[in-house]
């Protein structure tokens, strides 16, 4: 994706560092940031300077290639492993890319883990670019159906599930910025995703792309969905189970509910990484984060050119502050994976992701 012109990925290779867009500055101030140890790595996931599953698993990848500059030991590898999985609980691409480097690495003598963790993390980061390019593929014809009937295709999504949230392309936006490329009509509504605002994010890039796109507040989805003002409702995810639940950000549950009651189709955009094949029933299977209550009780923002965080309540009151929702796979009406849109079932799913099935 080009920002001001100039081509750039979510994380990417500089030399032996690894640099970053400082998400946590966006969308006032587009940042790099240089990560060069495993404890910068962790922490960039931590504080989500770094988000989104995808992206989150990219960097996990490159904290691990640091881990092995400091201490390319057994036990070394073990704590790297451990630090980095302990940053995040929700998006499964953390687990499945630290145990695809544990696998790639832990054969090979110490001398030689640092190389090979380089081109482990590389392919890892091209993997996810063609991946999102599969998505856009498969999703481009849903798009098109729509737009063989009416001029302007109106599609809704929650959270951000673009080239920031991946490590280009982006996986729910994929297909937009395709079928935008390719010179349908197209227009997002944007939901702002409170508490940690995503949405401002997904705003941001689709018009650095001129994708037209208005922002909403997260309670106007039903409203626009009944009025007949959304087409499809295209999401991504951070843990899909094998039954085809979709854990996503937290609200995504409420915007498939609204679809399911307006005749509206709710997709959700999976690459294959994202799918945890170990996990069946989502509600049962999956670890919903937690965070802290202070994203709830403030919000930041920008004044007079100052990045500001001002309170909206008492400091003392309860907040609870789940990051994520599952949504049961009877609500969703597609998955649109790198190898296909496919049923949200086993049988979906394992009919085109079949050698994973346990
Ligand atoms: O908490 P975040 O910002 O890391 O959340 C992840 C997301 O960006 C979304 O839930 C997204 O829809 C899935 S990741 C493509």
């Amino acid at each position: 994706v080009k920002v001001g012109g100039v081509p750039y990925r979510s994380v990417w290779r500089e030399g032996d560092r690894v640099a970053i867009v400082d998400q946590t500055l966006l969308p006032f101030e587009f940042s790099v940031a240089r990560l060069d140890t495993l404890g910068q790595a962790a922490e960039a996931i931590r504080s989500m300077r770094v988000r989104g599953a995808p992206l989150i698993g990219a960097t996990a990848a490159y904290g691990l290639v640091l881990a092995m500059r400091e201490d390319a030991s057994d036990a070394g590898l073990s704590a790297a492993a451990r630090e980095l999985l302990a940053t995040r609980p929700t998006a499964v691409n953390l687990r499945w890319a630290v145990e695809r480097m544990r696998a790639r690495l832990s054969p090979l003598r110490a001398d030689a883990r640092e190389a090979a963790a380089w081109a482990e993390a590389d392919a890892i980061a091209e993997e996810d670019v063609d991946l999102n390019r599969a998505i856009a593929r498969h999703g481009l014809p849903l798009l098109r159906e729509v737009a063989a009937r009416k001029q302007r295709v109106n599609v809704l999504t929650h959270c951000n599930a673009g080239w920031l949230a991946a490590v280009d392309g982006g996986t729910a936006l994929a297909p937009i910025y395709l079928a935008h490329d390719q010179g349908l009509d197209i227009h997002v509504w944007v939901d702002e995703t409170r508490p940690r605002n995503q949405g401002l994010l997904t705003a941001w890039e689709l018009a650095g792309h001129g994708v037209p796109n208005t922002l909403v507040a997260d309670n106007a989805g039903g409203h626009l969905m009944q009025r007949g003002e959304v087409d499809l409702v295209i999401v991504g995810a951070d843990r899909v189970s094998a039954r085809g639940d979709v854990c996503n950000k937290i609200g995504t549950y409420l915007k498939a509910l609204a679809a399911r009651d307006c005749g509206v189709p709710f997709y959700a955009a999976v690459p294959g990484p994202t799918i945890d094949w170990n996990a069946d029933d989502a509600l049962r299977d999956i670890p919903i984060e937690q965070r802290d209550g202070t994203e709830v009780r403030e919000v930041s923002g920008r004044l007079d050119g100052r990045r500001v965080r001002v309170g909206i309540g008492d400091p003392a009151m309860a907040v609870s502050n789940p990051a994520f929702d599952v949504t049961p796979a009877r609500l969703v009406t597609g998955l649109i994976t790198d190898r296909g849109v496919v049923p949200a079932t086993a049988e979906g799913l394992s009919a085109l992701h079949g050698e994973n099935v346990a």
